[in-house]
């Protein structure tokens, strides 16, 4: 795969439960092992913006989806800008940065309560500020996440409800539409075994790094 090019990110997006997080961690060992400088974050950010936002998506804190909406977006920019570990300066440091969820999360959840266009205005900073080189969408159908999540978890979040995936995984597809000519997606078959997606992933990240 060769050594340290220029800095790369690289985003995951997906319905809950559609394997991001499993990719992630695949992704980043086998990059790590090829020699490159993998740093791989996440969204909603465990920073006090973040952790505002969990506390509002458990349902403890009752809260108006336009603010919801502009605290992910607030949450994003620090995740970009804050002074220790702003992925801003990270992907300039020459660093390859994977990310679980970026602005298509926006765009794909919050459109179920505000118009899409307003979404995706309110993350217009972040569009300028750092655009993804790519950005993999897994594609799950909705009844297997929602299955998978059933199993593993004891309490959920206001998005980890059937009707809800099937909605956010077309915003999903109504985002990618709309933003066709100024985002790379690639959208991968994420009902397959593990290892299988995760060599998908691979090539389309190697696509990336080797500038294709
Ligand atoms: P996300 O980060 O998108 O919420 P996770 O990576 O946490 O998803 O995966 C959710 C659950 O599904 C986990 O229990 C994980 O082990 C399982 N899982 C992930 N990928 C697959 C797959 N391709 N096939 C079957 N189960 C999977
Ligand atoms: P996350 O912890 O990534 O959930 P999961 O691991 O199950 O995919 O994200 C928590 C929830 O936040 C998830 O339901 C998606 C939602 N979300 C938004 O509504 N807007 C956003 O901008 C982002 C980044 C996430």
């Amino acid at each position: 795969m060769g050594g340290q090019k220029a800095g790369k990110f690289i985003v995951f997006e997906g319905i809950d439960g559609s394997g991001k997080s499993t990719q992630i961690q695949m992704a980043q060992k086998h990059l790590v092992q090829a020699g490159y400088d993998v740093y791989a974050t996440f969204e909603p950010t465990d920073g006090p913006v973040g952790r505002l936002i969990r506390q509002m998506l458990s349902g403890k804190v009752p809260t108006d989806q336009r603010t919801i909406a502009s605290l992910f977006a607030a949450d994003r920019t620090d995740h970009l800008m804050n002074e220790t570990c702003g992925i801003k300066k990270i992907v300039d440091q020459g660093k390859l940065v994977l990310c679980d969820r970026y602005y298509f999360s926006s765009y794909a959840y919050h459109s179920q309560y505000i118009d899409m266009d307003w979404v995706i205005h309110s993350n217009a900073l972040n569009a300028q500020i750092l655009r993804p080189d790519l950005t993999i969408f897994i594609d799950v159908d909705p009844d297997v996440c929602f299955q998978r999540i059933k199993d593993n978890r004891s309490s959920f979040d206001m998005y980890e409800k059937m009707d809800v995936m099937k909605k956010v995984r077309d915003n999903y597809f109504k985002a990618f539409d709309k933003l066709k000519d100024t985002e790379q997606v690639v959208i991968i078959n994420g009902n397959r075994p593990v290892q299988e997606l995760a060599d998908d992933i691979s090539d389309k990240i190697n696509n990336v790094l080797e500038n294709k």
